[in-house]
């Protein structure tokens, strides 16, 4: 890149691009269902738990590399010492890989916020009454033959359309617009969804901490499910914040030495906490309603993933008869600004990489990775569809660069820079650099003793434990 590396306009800035990043997919459709089918009240003071320290510790190095380098991850590792050039080159094949799907899924909630708008304004439903309430317009959708390729384009060029207008203009702009709207949508809804009568027990059922993720049926206290509950809150915590995808390193490149890196990191673990709680306060009591109602089992009703969001919330949403179209619009907006922000970063950590490497103009990156893109998304688009026969490893596209990137890649990278930063650099790499400029770093004893310690352990228990689900070794994660 020529010239001048490019800045956040202020501390602030960077703590909405950082939250806007965290706040995705994960908030929505899979912190909820997790809280609710392990121990509620118990699960979140888990979960909040290895907020402050597990995501603390990762936040704080990713941010300290990208800022003490100014690169982005492809040349920051290697920078500092080069023989760990490597965990660079993985840490940018993450986004790379990630990027491409997530379009997809972006694509298919730009279907479901059209359907509504159409609801909603018009009164057509372009689903069709009867597929609404089935759940088949899903199917449909990601099966159809160009549908997804098409929406999941409209998706990649849109974000293209941000990236390119560069770091202050383009990311810090579109965040200004969308994150105020994002918050004020979930707030709304949450506000709206707990004031319906008889959402109360659904309530009380979210937040009342029960022991079922630590005991047995007999109701004895068992340490492995505790541990299987741990792992599975901390994998949510990792892909919650964005860790382990380059971004934060990218992001942190942006950032001015005058901004404390500590406060910053505190500020957006409350933001992504806030709206991941806020979406369970959303989505769970409707859904126990609605179980209720049908007679069904709620913990067979409380799915998570595109089973929650677009099939089961979709016959939620049919429950409140016309005022179900606004609801549904509503929340899908909310959704799509979610999805984009976040595929957004993704997309920046994969351009900025090539800036850095190649020494290119954004536009340029900006062009051939969108081009990238769209044809990586390709297999993803189609692969429910007219590539449906084709499996990697069992699995559909979408599902394995899911797997792999979530379950192996990331996983493998956090462990890899807590090794290198704790035992290699040493942790006052990144210490000096939360203290630059006569800024406050108060957690330096425990902050050494995480990356070092307790940081890799846990990591590592979560990627064998992932490993062992996918091969299909039962009894290792929830
Ligand atoms: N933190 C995001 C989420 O919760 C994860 C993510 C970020 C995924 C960026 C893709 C891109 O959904």
């Amino acid at each position: 890149m020529s010239g001048k590396r490019a800045s956040w306009s202020g501390s602030l800035a960077f703590v909405l691009a950082a939250a806007a990043s965290a706040i995705g997919l994960g908030n929505l459709w899979r912190f909820p269902y997790l809280a609710a089918q392990y121990g509620g009240g118990m699960f979140i003071a888990i979960y909040l738990a290895l907020v402050v320290t597990l995501g603390f510790t990762l936040m704080v190095t990713e941010i300290a590399v990208g800022r003490k380098t100014q690169q982005s991850p492809l040349t920051a590792y290697a920078l500092i010492q080069r023989r760990w050039g490597f965990v660079g080159l993985l840490g940018t094949l993450i986004p790379l890989f990630i990027t491409p799907y997530y379009c997809v899924i972006g694509g298919w909630v730009l279907y479901y916020l059209k359907a509504y708008a159409c609801m909603a304004f018009t009164g057509v439903n372009i689903m069709g009454e009867a597929a609404a309430n089935s759940g088949e317009v899903f199917g449909a959708l990601i099966s159809a033959p160009f549908a997804p390729f098409g929406y999941g384009m409209l998706f990649i060029l849109a974000c293209a359309a941000v990236i390119v207008l560069g770091v202050k203009n383009g990311i810090e702009k579109s965040n200004l617009v969308m994150m105020p709207i994002l918050f004020l949508m979930a707030l709304g809804l949450a506000v709206y969804v707990v004031t319906i009568p008889g959402t109360f027990d659904g309530i009380k059922y979210y937040l009342i901490p029960n022991l079922d993720c630590v005991s047995t049926p007999d109701g004895r206290f068992s340490l492995a499910l505790l541990a299987k509950t741990v792992l599975g809150a901390t994998g949510q915590m990792f892909y919650s914040l964005s860790l382990a995808m380059g971004i934060m390193i990218t992001y942190g490149s942006y950032m001015k030495k005058t901004d404390s890196i500590e406060r910053c990191v505190r500020r957006i673990e409350v933001f992504d906490t806030l709206i991941a709680f806020i979406a369970g306060l959303m989505i769970i009591p409707v859904v126990y309603l609605f179980a209720v109602k049908t007679g069904t089992p709620v913990k067979e009703a409380m799915n998570a993933g595109p089973g929650l969001m677009f099939v089961t919330l979709p016959k939620v949403f049919a429950m409140f008869g016309a005022a179900g179209a606004w609801i549904g619009l509503a929340f899908f907006l909310l959704v799509l600004f979610a999805a984009a922000t976040s595929a957004i970063s993704l997309y920046e950590a994969c351009v900025s990489s090539l800036c850095d490497f190649l020494k290119l103009e954004r536009k340029t990156a900006t062009t051939f990775m969108a081009t990238l893109i769209m044809f990586l998304s390709s297999f993803s688009a189609l692969g429910y569809g007219a590539w449906g026969h084709i499996k990697l490893f069992g699995m559909q596209f979408l599902d394995f660069f899911d797997f792999f990137t979530n379950s192996v890649m990331m996983p493998i990278v956090a462990i890899a820079t807590c090794v290198f930063i704790g035992w290699f650099t040493g942790p006052r790499l990144v210490i000096e650099e939360c203290e630059a400029e006569g800024a406050k770093f108060r957690v330096k004893r425990f902050y050494s003793f995480m990356v070092k310690y307790l940081a890799p352990l846990l990591l590592t228990a979560l990627l064998v434990s992932e490993v062992c689900r996918a091969l299909g070794i039962k009894g290792w994660s929830i």
